[in-house]
């Protein structure tokens, strides 16, 4: 066999996916693994790609996208965030957040740029900038930073190769958001380094204490940002593969040429669903975000119950406790937790070193199947570590509505 590409070997495989092998060979598992929406795309989005479909609009589109959709799109960002894009030049449509990422890396990348990424942090930021010959620089955030970097750290991790820096707010897997006095920090050093800011908004539309600050509608940020969001998790949409990038001409075009050698465009069925959902979804956004809320709360007052301590979430639909009190790493916890009670948490680990010593429970999940995983958890702390968990606590109504 001749040989395979040796940097694409060099990638790490995803920890997530890892663990997803163990819970598949495991029967009757809760899963607080997964990071998908439980909720069906609502059906008039469904239903106007059907109709677009019987219509036989079944052919490629621009390779920016369908026009009517980019200036959606645009519309939709000036309605949140004031922050305007031409949808002619400055938009792109791209097969999921996960497409933008890529084409962002590639189109800014020079092989040994670095990108400084704060973990915790979704699982492709690293492998994307290595993909593309970059870099990856980490920093490390924590609860007491409300994971958010710093302008020390930011610093820190500068060198002559920093090119770009890679923000994930709501953040996957802490739930964290970022705050406009921090942003606007980041902003200013990004300006006097004279870097691109990636921005990864896609959990933007579900947050919950607090409101999102999209990196853009900073003043200054806009001409240096690329920032990409997408359709699958406000309008539970994963599998419709659909995003967005929007940034400075120059760099769409770059993204846009990559884009059309290799994808051509996102798929038009998925354009079509959504035109409808950016014209008539908001009513579903909103009644999803008050469940995931609900769940939000559920899941932090139960993880507390039991004497795991959780940051509050303010968005996205993950919460991030801290298991170092049990005295095990967040691997064997999970390993253990799945095998004892058939609750699948996602160790910490899997989404960088700033991960250490967390779970990720996602809540992207029934209420029913919430309370079930909150029991079969009273139980196991109850059992190993019965001092952490107060007297008061019965497993058996914890959780319970
Ligand atoms: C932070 C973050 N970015 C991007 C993605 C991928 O998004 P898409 O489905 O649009 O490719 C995910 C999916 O879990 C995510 O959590």
């Amino acid at each position: 066999m001749p040989q395979t590409s040796k940097s694409a070997e060099a990638i790490a495989p995803s920890g997530i996916r890892k663990f997803f092998d163990l819970v598949a060979a495991t029967e009757g598992v809760i899963s607080l693994g997964v990071g998908e929406p439980d909720f069906l795309t609502p059906w008039a989005i469904r239903e106007a790609s059907i109709y677009s479909i019987e219509k036989g609009r079944t052919t490629y589109t621009s390779n920016y996208g369908l026009l009517e959709l980019r200036e959606l799109i645009a519309e939709h960002i000036f309605n949140h965030y004031q922050v305007d894009y031409c949808p002619e030049n400055e938009i792109l449509v791209t097969v999921g957040v996960s497409e933008g990422m890529d084409l962002a890396m590639r189109s800014i990348l020079d092989l040994g740029d670095e990108v400084i990424v704060p973990e915790p942090c979704y699982v492709s930021y690293k492998p994307c900038v290595e993909l593309a010959g970059g870099i990856p620089v980490s920093i490390v955030t924590s609860p007491a930073t409300k994971f958010l970097p710093t302008i020390e750290q930011l610093e820190n991790a500068l060198s002559k190769k920093t090119k770009a820096i890679l923000l994930g707010y709501p953040s996957n897997p802490t739930g964290a958001i970022m705050t406009r006095e921090r942003l606007t920090e980041i902003v200013a050093f990004a300006e006097k380094h004279d870097l691109y800011l990636i921005s990864d908004e896609i959990y933007d539309r579900l947050t919950y204490d607090g409101v999102h600050i999209s990196t853009p509608s900073i003043p200054g940020a806009q001409e240096r940002t690329i920032m990409l969001n997408g359709f699958s998790k406000a309008y539970a949409m994963t599998g419709w593969r659909l995003g967005y990038a929007c940034g400075p001409k120059d760099v769409i075009s770059l993204m846009n040429k990559i884009h059309s050698y290799t994808v051509i465009c996102a798929p038009i069925v998925a354009q079509k669903a959504a035109i409808e959902a950016l014209k008539h979804g908001e009513e579903s956004v909103r009644e999803m975000v008050e469940h995931y809320n609900r769940r939000r709360r559920l899941i932090v007052a139960g993880l507390e119950d039991i004497g795991l301590q959780c940051h509050m979430p303010q968005g996205a639909f993950y919460a991030f406790p801290n298991i170092e009190s049990t005295g095990l790493t967040c691997e064997e916890f999970a390993e253990k937790l799945l095998f004892e009670e058939k609750v699948a948490v996602v160790p910490g680990t899997a989404f960088g070193a700033g991960g250490d010593g967390h779970i990720r429970c996602s809540y992207a999940t029934s209420i029913d199947k919430i309370e079930i995983a909150i029991k079969r958890m009273c139980k196991f702390m109850k059992r190993h570590w019965p001092g952490n968990v107060s007297p008061e606590t019965d497993c058996e109504t914890i959780g319970s509505r």
